[in-house]
């Protein structure tokens, strides 16, 4: 069968999906966006039925995905890419702009945008297949370097969620001997890779440099995605 590391060699860039229904603004992380005939100019994406954008863009019938750059905070994956405009508005406090379609389009962070029309929907089990004709969109700064998946993953030690095609379940690391760890022992997070490092501690939660991660408090979240502790574990 094939490995993790095969499908991990499957080239993908990294997006912002956003669409707009009756004044509701909504926006997810996707590595499923992509190019499917050149005459005309139609592009798929693939979104999870559980996720709130599948319902907005089945009843607004268009979407607009926006090429992220390779240097785009940490901070917009997580926030788009591990929670659902279901429980927030994630557009409030966002410096973004309303597109010709309607669309929020963030106004840091990305090269270009495409804006699409919906023209065919195909149920594929877990997801829906989203295909769209391209009807606008605008260069933003082509100068950029777009985000790809590999990026992701080998710079920022990124992983998916369970809603992302892509998503591969955590594999359980032998439990570290207690002996072997101490105060400076970095965790890893399961759910997205963010990594706490006692040295930095997690000063926008409060948390001062040198604290242990056996000293954070119980409700601790990862601030990446909002994990618990018990998700995390030792690195050496
Ligand atoms: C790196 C990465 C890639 C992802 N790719 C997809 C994808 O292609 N399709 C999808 O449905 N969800 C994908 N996700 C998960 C969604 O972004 C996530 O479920 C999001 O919370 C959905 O938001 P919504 O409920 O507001 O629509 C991905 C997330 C990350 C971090």
């Amino acid at each position: 069968m094939l490995s993790n590391e095969a499908f991990f060699k499957i080239s993908y860039g990294l997006y912002l999906i956003s669409t707009e229904f009756e004044g509701h603004k909504n926006a997810y992380i996707a590595n499923t966006a992509f190019q499917v005939t050149a005459k005309p100019e139609r592009f798929a994406i693939s979104c999870h039925k559980d996720n709130l954008s599948s319902e907005l863009i089945m009843a607004s019938k268009k979407f607009a995905f926006a090429i992220l750059e390779r240097d785009v905070d940490q901070k917009v994956i997580s926030k788009f890419g591990y929670n659902s405009g279901k429980d927030a508005n994630k557009f409030e406090d966002e410096n973004f702009f309303i597109s010709e379609m309607g669309n929020p389009i963030l106004k840091e962070g990305i090269i270009a945008y495409f804006e699409c029309e919906l023209e065919q929907s195909v149920d594929v089990g877990t997801h829906i297949l989203f295909i769209g004709l391209l009807k606008s969109g605008k260069e933003i700064d082509l100068s950029k370097q777009p985000l790809t998946y590999a990026d992701y993953r080998d710079l920022r030690n990124g992983k998916a969620p369970k809603n992302a095609p892509t998503y591969v379940e955590p594999e359980k690391k032998e439990k570290t001997e207690d002996k072997a760890l101490s105060k400076s022992t970095k965790y890893e997070c399961l759910v997205c890779g963010y990594i706490y490092d006692p040295e930095k501690g997690d000063p926008e939660t409060g948390i001062p440099p040198g604290t242990a991660f056996e000293d954070l408090p119980d409700d601790w979240m990862c601030p990446d995605c909002g994990a618990g502790k018990e998700d995390f574990e030792p690195i050496n």
